[in-house]
């Protein structure tokens, strides 16, 4: 029976094909504005090998969303981030799935892991053109203030860092 919510779960790796697809659909469209295509598809070809999804299973927490079992977003997140910070590496949902609540489900369960762990502070980084997520995780309980440099294949961009107190799970739902 369809049941038109989202949910959210760990990972496994049968989810790969799926997340890796999700991935570069969801580049194309938060990046095409300001991120030529080469860049974007080659960043995706190193960052998304199959050895690095393999590393990823087993350094990283991964969370899948779905709507009616089909996967509509997916998070990654390091607890051990330069050893003492929980940081959400990725968190991307469908273009075709935006705005039913389940950027809000995979954030809000990122959240809940930080602090079951011990993490008081999660942090995040958002290129600087990508204006609308940059609103959208201010509108869910995060403050930007420093700037680092990244490089995506022959481009350079600016990259804010976004913080959260893990005090923010109770004003997610
Ligand atoms: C940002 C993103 C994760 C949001 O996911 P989503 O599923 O569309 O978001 P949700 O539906 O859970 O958000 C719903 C809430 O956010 C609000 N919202 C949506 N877009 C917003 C925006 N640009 N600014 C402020 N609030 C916004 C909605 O009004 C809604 O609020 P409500 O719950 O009070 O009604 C999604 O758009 C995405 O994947 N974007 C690309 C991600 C990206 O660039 N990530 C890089 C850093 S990891």
């Amino acid at each position: 029976m369809k049941k038109n919510k989202p949910e959210v779960s760990i990972w496994h790796k049968s989810d790969f094909p799926e997340i890796k697809k999700l991935a570069l659909q969801t580049w194309f469209n938060a990046y095409g504005s300001f991120l030529n295509r080469a860049d974007i598809q080659n960043y995706h070809k190193t960052q998304y090998s199959d050895r690095n999804l393999k590393q990823y299973y087993e350094k990283y927490i991964g969370l899948v969303c779905k709507i009616d079992d089909k996967i509509v977003g997916y998070s990654v997140a390091d607890a051990k981030y330069k050893d003492k910070y929980f940081h959400i590496i990725s968190l991307y949902v469908n273009p075709e799935f935006q705005k039913q609540g389940c950027g809000k489900h995979l954030l809000q369960s990122c959240v809940n892991i930080a602090e079951k762990k011990g993490f008081k502070v999660i942090q995040l980084g958002v290129f600087i053109k990508n204006t609308k997520t940059i609103d959208w995780y201010i509108a869910q309980g995060f403050t930007f203030d420093k700037k680092e440099d990244f490089i995506i294949g022959n481009s350079k961009v600016d990259l804010l860092i976004g913080k959260a107190s893990v005090a923010i799970s109770k004003t997610l739902h």
